[in-house]
């Protein structure tokens, strides 16, 4: 998956009937505001990128934008290129909507937080697995319990011919995203897009699911995704780390950097206020002043410059590009690259 300047911008109805448009019109509108704005990452076979940022900061409107879900209010623009193993590369912006639902859960599968909401409450969990399965191949409906089952095996539930005759109600939190993860696997998608797949968990269970997720990326070399506003989270399954604020990415670099190295002061102002075995109980967390920009308020400059120690004058003035403070690790900060004083890679 290679996305490139990906931008979404939500119209207004003020907007939209201010300048008489109907609500459907992809007419720019100066009022529109952006959730996502130029947003560029790369996610190669069998890697994880873990997304991480607060709520708000545009995490889930890029999920959809990648999968086209998001409502026709939004304009998306940037490009979205996906060379999967079987096909492609398809420039999935520009794919008509037929091939795109093909797509859709079958190459490229998601899982969403909070399963009960995702599950249909009054259907069999091996029936949903199997109509997952029956809306992209031609196979019996035997067949197709057969899979699911299957795939039930795959995400390690227990006694899963019996549990495939279960309803949602009758399964653990734990156990409903375990199926909602055999639904999203069994197609065999190469990329799989997890958006805060743990946040509705408690933490033993949580952990078990990352664990799960683990071992499918290696079982199956899948690509993933992985969405979280917990950075801890995150660090425990991805190879790199994306960090957005307020709709753009502020950082990209190996976890290790990220971890090591933070570039950009809302990076390094995040780890700061992570406590650890070693902080001073004594004292205060630090944290990090001020509040996140509403997505209404359309700054041209950096979005934490409001909010950053480090500002200088031009930060206010249009946004940072992203440039590369050392090889693989991208910051959009222009201060940290004149501390740094790296070749820029762009
Ligand atoms: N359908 C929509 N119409 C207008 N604004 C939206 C819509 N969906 C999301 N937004 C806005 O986009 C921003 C990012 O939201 P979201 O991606 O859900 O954040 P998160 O990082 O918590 O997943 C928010 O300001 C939200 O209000
Ligand atoms: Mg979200």
């Amino acid at each position: 998956m290679d996305v490139r300047g990906l931008s979404v911008a939500f119209q207004s109805k003020r907007a939209a009937s201010k300048s008489g448009v109907e609500s459907n019109s992809t007419v720019a509108s100066s009022e529109g505001a952006f959730a996502v704005r130029d947003l560029s990452f790369t996610i190669a076979r069998g890697k994880v990128l873990g997304l991480v940022g607060e709520s708000g900061s545009g995490k889930s409107v890029t999920s959809l934008a990648l999968m086209r879900l998001l409502p026709y209010q939004a304009r998306v623009s940037g490009e979205i290129i996906f060379a999967g193993g079987n096909g492609g590369p398809d420039s999935l912006l520009e794919l008509p909507d037929e091939n795109m639902r093909l797509l859709r859960g079958s190459r490229i599968a998601m899982i969403f937080q909070e399963p009960m909401t995702a599950l249909n409450p009054v259907m069999r969990v091996g029936d949903q697995i199997a109509e997952a399965i029956l809306a992209h191949d031609q196979v019996s409906k035997s067949e197709a319990w057969q899979r699911a089952v299957e795939g039930m095996k795959d995400v390690a539930i227990p006694d899963a011919e019996r549990r495939a005759r279960d309803y949602p109600h009758q399964l653990s939190g734990g156990m409903r995203q375990r199926v909602m993860i055999a639904m999203a696997i069994v197609n065999r998608p190469e990329l799989l897009i997890a958006d805060e797949p743990t946040t509705a968990l408690d933490v033993t269970i949580q952990a078990q699911i990352l664990d799960l997720l683990a071992d499918l990326r290696a079982k199956f070399r899948l690509a993933m995704l992985f969405i979280s506003h917990d950075l801890a989270v995150v660090s425990q399954v991805a190879d790199r780390v994306a960090v957005m604020y307020a709709g753009s990415l502020v950082e990209l670099a190996s976890k290790r950097d990220l971890f090591q190295a933070p570039a950009h002061p809302y990076t390094r102002g995040l780890l700061r206020a992570v406590p650890t075995l070693h902080t001073d109980r004594a004292r205060p967390l630090q944290t990090i002043e001020g509040t996140v920009p509403s997505a209404q308020t359309a700054l041209p400059g950096c979005p934490f410059e409001p909010r950053c120690g480090d500002r200088i004058p031009e930060c206010a003035l249009e946004l940072p590009p992203l440039v590369e403070v050392s090889p693989g690790h991208w910051a959009r900060c222009p201060v940290v690259n004149r501390s740094v004083r790296l070749p820029v890679g762009v």
